[in-house]
């Protein structure tokens, strides 16, 4: 296994006395105990949500919910729970896998990460990472991205692939993990998620969007021996508004599976938040696929059962590798003794085999054929097994296909270019060059030499931890630069030498700032930007400095996983252009000559806002390190995350979200705005649930999960049988947890199908308009629309622009033109009604405003529309 799991299993390790006292974990009928945690502050509430809504009442997952329906009525008990319960740490090909039902085709479900490619396998692609997709504002890129990790993922036998990320959305950013997910704005997220999920799940493979939902901090994320995993509180408004915002749109777009995160949200644990998963989730958004929970989330088996959880990972109790577990034979107990109600386990699994028949992996879907546990060819099938059988783990199938050439794609596409004084870019392809930085350069202990791509040594790919693939190669900008300029001196280092330059020289400075999941920690950081801060790793900013007071002409390129700190040499004279590179992937290099030199013109945009110092951001979303007690991490600020903060604040920051210059300019012309579907002030009532499979509601005999016959079994790999089945049933009563009831709720008005009611999706303005290069180069140019609403006739307080769509062009060459069209829908105009629970809207849009311009900065704008009177030069 990867050397970063040593840390990770000793911090499992620390769970067990927390795990100890307030689980479900001997007897599900004896331990109720809440765990023990700092009340809630008064203003934050988690209403309990009870029963789990049953998946099945789409139209669009009828067929596959039928398919299921037989299967399911037809399993025994054992069968049931193997479906849903993960059969150990380290027990199997993948990160994660369930047991199987086998007599109805259905194998061990294969869980593999992750968001930017296949983790800890081999001839495999490594993506550029979210946050660089994300830069790149182009829908079709993304999905053709998405297509290729699915195809990759579908290659290697997997048949969950666990990403996109939505959160963190990027709420603070020091957060570790901020880089897995397309950037700081709920509909960037979520249109991007959308379509990575489609083009994901266009090859067969599950997606998982995660993590669901709050988790915007690496550290304290986990419980350990000293305190429970942080508390994010949060307001309903900013919940729907902000953060659940993205999810709707990936469960709008289909998506199979969502990971329950390992925070707290309100006070309750995510993977037993009955109000999150049941009620958000299930009911509001109208998930139809399974909630999985994150690894060593779970810590109770009723209590998660009965709040919405479906599939335990990886499957442990809280301690791996002990042979415990708080489903899997817990779970066949639960269910004999009453305690988990037989419904909720039929819908569990009807919802995991329904989603695997909708993505139609009954149909010759491959097994897994590579091991995330070792490179080697055979070993042991079982690793955590102290005896275990042996074979061949590893097949080293070459899924690669022709899928460097979208990875170059994406990483070229996002690079964004900041600065350009004078023309400086682009490189002309003799020109003299002297390089600075190990980012320019390899890994100097050799290429995938940490694990998870723990350490931040030579190009800066990606960030590090589960999110990660290892990458096949890596073009370095040292190599791709000299591919261009054989005039070029390399100073792979991060101090700076003595050198002269003579006046035409230029120097190009590589510097990067890095970030991970909390399990490893590089420098300092464990996975948040604890010590590096937002500036520049290794003395980066030093080099820069060093290197524009010997060369008249600098060019700085950034690797980054998010806002980089720019301020001790942005505006000295000689750096004379900024390139952010963002996470590039195996194609770092050529995807980077490719606009330095001119090939192509940089097109990429900030997913985020970029201060002048960190004093600029809310206090609010800073780290927060706090060693005692559960950490109450509240969202004061609200919905006012990256840009929004600064619009209402009225800081103008060093370069806005959205922002990206070109080698040429756009002239945004000729726009008009088409009025849709009429807009009432809340939606139409949403349409009824159709009917969900139903099944005998009687227990089934304990003889269904007794031990087989002559069964070999594997020590501490987890099972759904028990020794004394007889002696499970029971029928005393049961505390269950406070709210618990069984009676259906009320169809929430805010829902009626996968995403919540379908009319928020209807188009109510479109904005067209013809984008013009005028420049003298090719290049592509971004649409960003932002709605301006008015907060007093919606009765809420709100920034003056919003993000809510964007187009990207094709190439265009000079003097020509393209015609985007912009849809803008219901939700897009709509703010969360806390009273009412539903989406309100100003009727008919009267005095909305849309900003179509090139950043979300009112001096980029081009054009705005206001309805009633249409559209003119902003
Ligand atoms: C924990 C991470 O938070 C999650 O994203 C990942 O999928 C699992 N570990 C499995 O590796």
């Amino acid at each position: 296994m990867a050397g970063g799991i040593l840390p990770f299993l000793l911090g499992l390790l620390l769970l067990a006395h927390c795990a100890s006292a307030s689980t479900h974990r001997s007897n599900p009928k004896q331990n109720t105990e809440k765990q023990k945690r700092d009340s809630l502050p008064t203003n934050y509430t988690t209403p309990d949500y009870y029963p789990t809504p049953n998946g099945g009442w789409d139209s669009n997952w009828s067929a596959a919910y039928a398919k299921a329906q037989k299967v399911v009525s037809n399993m025994t008990l054992a069968e049931k729970v193997n479906i849903t319960s993960g059969t150990g740490y380290l027990m199997g090909p993948c990160v994660g896998q369930t047991g199987s039902a086998l007599r109805f085709g259905i194998p061990r479900i294969c869980l593999q990460d992750g968001p930017l490619g296949i983790r800890n396998t081999d001839n495999n692609t490594a993506f550029p990472a979210g946050v660089t997709a994300g830069a790149t504002w182009d829908k079709d890129l993304i999905y053709a991205r998405g297509v290729a990790i699915g195809e990759e993922a579908r290659g290697k036998g997997i048949n969950v692939q666990m990403g996109p990320v939505v959160g963190p959305i990027g709420r603070k950013p020091r957060s570790g993990r901020i880089w897995e997910g397309f950037g700081a704005d709920p509909s960037l997220q979520g249109i991007a998620a959308a379509q990575t999920i489609q083009g994901m799940q266009s090859t067969g493979v599950i997606a998982t969007l995660k993590h669901f939902i709050l988790n915007e901090q690496e550290m304290y994320r986990m419980t350990s021996v000293v305190q429970v995993g942080y508390s994010s509180d949060i307001d309903d408004r900013t919940l729907h508004e902000i953060y659940l915002w993205p999810f709707a749109e990936g469960v709008k777009a289909g998506v199979g599976s969502i990971m329950a995160a390992y925070n707290h949200v309100n006070g309750s644990l995510s993977t037993q938040n009955s109000q999150i998963l049941n009620g958000l989730l299930k009911d509001e958004l109208g998930f139809q696929g399974f909630v999985v929970s994150d690894w060593y989330a779970q810590f109770g088996g009723v209590s998660s059962a009965l709040a919405g959880l479906d599939m335990a990972m990886p499957g442990d109790g809280a301690i791996p590798l002990l042979g415990d577990s708080f489903w899997n034979y817990e779970l066949s107990t639960a269910i004999l003794n009453g305690t988990v109600p037989l419904e909720r386990l039929n819908d569990m699994v009807t919802r995991i085999v329904a989603t695997w028949f909708q993505l139609g992996q009954d149909d010759d879907y491959p097994e897994p054929n590579f091991s995330t546990n070792t490179e080697d060819a055979t070993g042991p099938l079982y690793p955590g097994a102290l005896f275990s059988p042996s074979g061949v783990v590893n097949q080293f199938v070459n899924v690669q296909g022709n899928h460097s050439i979208i990875a170059r794609e994406v990483a070229r596409d996002a690079i964004t270019l900041l600065k350009n004084v004078n023309q400086t870019l682009p490189l002309s392809k003799n020109a003299s060059l002297s390089v600075f930085g190990t980012d320019a350069g390899p890994n100097s202990g050799g290429l995938n030499s940490c694990s998870d791509m723990g350490c931040d040594n030579g190009i800066l790919t990606m960030g590090w931890g589960s999110g990660t693939a290892r990458l096949p190669y890596v073009i370095t900008p040292q190599q791709a630069i000299l591919n261009n300029s054989a005039n070029t001196q390399f100073y792979v280092s991060d101090s700076f030498p003595s050198v002269t330059a003579a006046a035409d020289d230029i120097a190009i400075v590589f510097i990067n700032a890095d970030s991970g999941e909390n399990y490893i920690t590089v420098e300092s950081n464990p996975g948040d930007r604890t010590t590096a801060g937002l500036n520049a790793w290794h003395g980066g900013d030093d080099l820069v400095v060093k290197a524009a007071a010997k060369y008249s002409t600098v060019i700085v390129v950034i690797h980054t996983v998010g806002p980089i700190l720019m301020e001790e040499w942005i505006d000295l004279p000689s750096v004379k252009a900024v390139l952010v590179a963002h996470l590039p992937g195996q194609e770092a290099g050529d995807s980077l000559t490719d606009v330095l030199f001119g090939d192509y013109s940089p097109s990429g945009h900030l997913p985020y806002t970029i201060p002048h110092n960190e004093f600029e951001y809310p206090a609010s979303v800073g780290l927060i390190d706090q060693l005692l007690g559960q950490i109450q991490d509240q969202f004061t600020e609200r919905i006012y995350i990256d840009y929004r903060h600064f619009l209402q604040a009225n800081i103008t920051p060093r370069f806005p979200f959205g922002y990206g210059l070109s080698y040429t300019t756009f002239n945004f012309s000729d726009a008009t705005l088409t009025t849709g579907t009429s807009l009432t002030e809340y939606p139409p009532a949403r349409p009824a649930k159709s009917p969900t499979p139903t099944y005998a509601t009687t227990i089934p005999p304990a003889s269904e999960v007794a031990w087989p016959t002559g069964f070999n079994s594997i020590w501490r790999y987890l099972y759904p049988y028990l020794d004394d089945p007889a002696a499970a049933t029971s029928t005393a009563p049961y505390p269950y947890p406070t709210g618990y009831k069984t009676t259906p709720q009320p169809a929430p008005r805010a829902g009626g199908a996968q995403g919540g009611n379908p009319a928020l999706w209807d188009t109510v303005f479109t904005v067209d308009l013809k984008v013009t290069n005028t420049g003298t180069t090719s290049g592509r140019a971004v649409a960003q629309l932002y709605v301006e609403l008015p907060g007093d006739t919606l009765g809420v307080d709100l920034p003056p622009r919003q993000l809510r769509q964007f187009e990207k062009t094709s190439i265009l060459a000079p003097g020509d033109s393209e015609t985007l069209s912009l849809p803008v829908t219901r939700k897009d105009l709509s703010v969360w009604d806390v009273v009412v629970q539903d989406w309100k809207a100003p009727v008919n849009g009267e005095d909305v405003k849309f900003w179509i311009g090139e950043s979300v900065a009112l001096e980029d704008m081009q054009i705005v529309c206001t309805v009633g009177q249409g559209c003119e030069s902003a």
